[in-house]
């Protein structure tokens, strides 16, 4: 049976400030999930929760990018938004950028992941789901899975992976995508995807016989918008074993933190930590940066989980890792490579500033080493 694993979600109001998501719209959310399940919409239907962001794990046979499916996820956030309104929650629905839904969420603020295939005897699946961050944060782990012999020791010694993966890439200033077969274009794809303010992994396939391995949303919130909305959150759905990386080799990546972009105000790097559900919680300076795993079976398109994969003491030393880090970093406040380079932030003062000290300028070559007296600040709006 040939079925759609779509993964859609949304900030639609933080309890407290960006923190977190308030259980009363969870459940307005996950209401909408069980009546389509009932009405038979859906086959099944989980809700995760990480930070301020809410997903929507959903299993089906309409395929990708369904108006049915996406009209759903988009009645869920509307009703989940309502219980944020009125609580008075923080940014209350805040990603439904459109009032009217026009058959699609893409491009309408909700992050998106879907991928259709036929289910294998046993279909293990892994949903990545991350706060404080962007879906670039998703390249580096990526390329470890998929192309790292050395975190992934089945692209050696699995017959059915030694063929390798080829990874579509998009360019999220261009909106074009280009695909790269690995081992053979290994270097070409990591020359691109190191470039993370740029370009992001959308998917990823298996050489051998073309399966769908991997996808990620790659929304950029800032271009959908015209201009910055909240970093856009990303969601990564991952099939495991069988041909495919084992749950270990597709964690692996996680228990060695790196640094991405998002943390306080969508404009700092932070490290990414890996943590149990009860821990995605961003707070210390709105994070660090977090990310959940959670692990399905699929069974006739039923979600038999979810298992909390970083709900493990193995990630501890993760974890710990990451904190250093991130005192490492605090240790810069707002001086890069801490905060951002300006054009990657999310919110910036300084072309007003600019604009404050313009005429107090001067050129040292020209020997004029003093700024005009009485110079007057030009108004700012
Ligand atoms: C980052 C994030 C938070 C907010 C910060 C300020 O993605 O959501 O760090 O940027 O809490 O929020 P505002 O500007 O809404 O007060
Ligand atoms: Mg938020
Ligand atoms: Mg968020």
């Amino acid at each position: 049976m040939k079925i759609t694993l779509s993964v859609i979600k949304a900030d639609i109001g933080g309890y407290v400030g960006h923190s977190h998501a308030h259980p009363d719209v969870v459940e307005a959310v996950k209401e909408v999930g069980k009546e389509a399940v009932k009405k038979g919409t859906l086959i099944d239907c989980d809700v995760l929760v990480c930070g301020d962001d809410i997903a929507l794990v959903m299993t089906h046979t309409h395929g990708v990018d369904s108006p049915v499916v996406h009209g759903l996820a988009w009645e869920a956030f509307q009703r989940g938004t309502q219980v944020a309104k009125k609580l008075k929650l923080y940014g209350a629905g805040q990603d439904l950028l459109s009032d009217a839904f026009s058959g699609n969420v893409k491009g309408m603020g909700p992050g998106v992941a879907e991928m259709e295939f036929e289910e294998r005897p046993s279909e293990p699946v892994i949903v990545f789901f991350a706060d404080k961050t962007a879906p670039s944060a998703w390249n580096l782990a990526l390329y470890e899975m998929f192309a790292d012999p050395m975190v992934c020791s089945g692209l050696v010694i699995d017959p059915k992976m030694h063929e390798g993966f080829t990874f579509e890439v998009l360019d999220t200033f261009t909106g074009k995508a280009v695909k790269l077969s690995t081992p053979s274009e290994l270097y070409d794809l990591l020359a691109l995807i190191g470039t993370v303010e740029r370009y992001a992994v959308r998917s990823v396939w298996r050489n051998s016989d073309g399966e769908i391995a991997a996808v990620a949303s790659t929304q950029r919130l800032s271009l959908i918008a015209g201009r910055y909305v909240g970093k856009d959150d990303p969601v990564l759905i991952v099939r495991a074993q069988s041909g495919f990386p084992a749950v270990g080799e597709i964690l692996e990546p996680f228990a060695r933190p790196w640094i991405v972009e998002g943390w306080m105000r969508g404009s700092h790097n932070g490290p990414l930590m890996p943590v149990s559900f009860r821990h995605a919680t961003p707070s210390r300076f709105d994070g660090p940066p977090r990310v959940i795993a959670a692990g399905y079976q699929l069974s006739e398109g039923k979600l038999i989980g979810p298992r909390d994969l970083f709900d493990d003491p193995a990630f501890d030393n993760a974890r710990q890792t990451a904190q250093m880090m991130a005192d490492i970093l605090r240790r810069q406040g707002i001086f890069e490579p801490h905060r951002l380079p300006s054009e990657e932030m999310e919110y910036t003062t300084l072309p007003k500033i600019l604009k404050k000290l313009e005429g107090r300028f001067y050129n040292l070559e020209e020997g004029k080493k003093e700024p005009v007296e009485h110079q007057q600040h030009a108004d700012v709006d």
